[in-house]
């Protein structure tokens, strides 16, 4: 199931033509949501879309975010249309999504200067989440149990590479390019301002009917309910939501019911080090 991608672990649905990724073109009006996986991509995507269509559920974006995503094939052939098909035909401004790490975006992505929307999410939920997408998603590697998964997690052993290199860089990133870069802890406490702050990046103006609208739309109930962005639509063969949903619990801190004293304390003393050249900060609980 896995492939390796200039060192990074991918899965093999998303690298079988690798070369597909490196030539995409990239638009200057482009809009990309980059997240390391299980960070509140769907959320934030969703709450995007909305803003662009005025808080309108009847303009909403007509190819779903997880069909947005330049990877080189289709992840059911037959099934799904490759990412990069559907993006090609959209009209601009387009919200593409992405998980890649900085290393393996294409150079004319660097040089189309295009705006991103990063999300964070701490560590331990991450962690938690991730752990259960890869039980429920049938072409990621099973996870093993709670404990193996959480080693090859602090190892950087999934897809797309270690949380705490993806979350650093595009920390440091910040620096030199147009990045909005949220969390998804701030979100959760205040949707309305991190919907404002994402409405002012984009350049709208929406009044506080339509913020209210939107903050309602993209709740954790909401959502879950709604089959567009649910994930509810995938074949079985592709996510079996009897095993896990895809939307789970849409909380902060429950990696507190899964991490035991031993497994927190190991993983605290490994982010530290792990984590003591950067001015980044997460929490871990609202
Ligand atoms: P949990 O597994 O902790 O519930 P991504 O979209 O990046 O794959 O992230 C998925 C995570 O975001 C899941 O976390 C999912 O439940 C959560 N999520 C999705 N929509 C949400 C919302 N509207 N509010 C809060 N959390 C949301």
């Amino acid at each position: 199931d896995w492939a390796t991608v200039h060192g990074y672990p991918m899965v093999y649905a998303f690298t079988t033509n690798w070369e597909r990724v490196e030539q995409f073109q990239c638009r200057p009006e482009d809009v990309w949501i980059i997240t390391y996986p299980k960070s509140g991509t769907t959320w934030v995507s969703e709450i995007m879309d909305l803003i662009k269509n005025d808080g309108s559920v009847e303009k909403q974006e007509q190819i779903p975010i997880v069909q947005r995503v330049p990877m080189m094939e289709s992840a059911a052939p037959g099934t799904l249309p490759s990412g990069t098909e559907n993006l090609e035909k959209m009209p601009s401004p387009r919200f593409v999504k992405s998980h890649l790490p900085i290393a393996l975006l294409p150079k004319n992505f660097w040089e189309s200067d295009c705006k991103i929307i990063y999300v964070a999410r701490n560590a331990k939920d991450v962690a938690v989440s991730y752990y259960n997408f890869d039980r429920m998603n049938k072409f990621h590697p099973e996870p093993g149990t709670f404990a193996e998964y959480l080693e090859k997690f602090m190892s950087g052993n999934v897809a797309y590479g270690s949380w705490y290199e993806h979350v650093t860089s595009w920390w440091e990133k910040k620096k030199d390019h147009p990045i909005l870069y949220l969390f998804y802890e701030d979100i959760k406490e205040d949707p309305k301002r991190e919907i404002r702050k994402i409405m002012e990046f984009l350049g709208k103006k929406l009044d506080e009917e339509a913020l209210d609208r939107i903050v309602q739309l993209t709740s954790f109930e909401t959502m879950k309910d709604n089959s567009l962005v649910n994930y509810r639509l995938l074949p079985t063969t592709l996510m079996d939501h009897s095993i896990s949903p895809f939307m789970r619990k849409g909380i902060a801190g429950d990696w507190k019911n899964y991490f035991t004293v031993a497994q927190n304390e190991k993983f605290d003393a490994d982010y530290e080090k792990k984590m003591s050249g950067t001015t980044l900060k997460f929490r871990t609980e609202i």
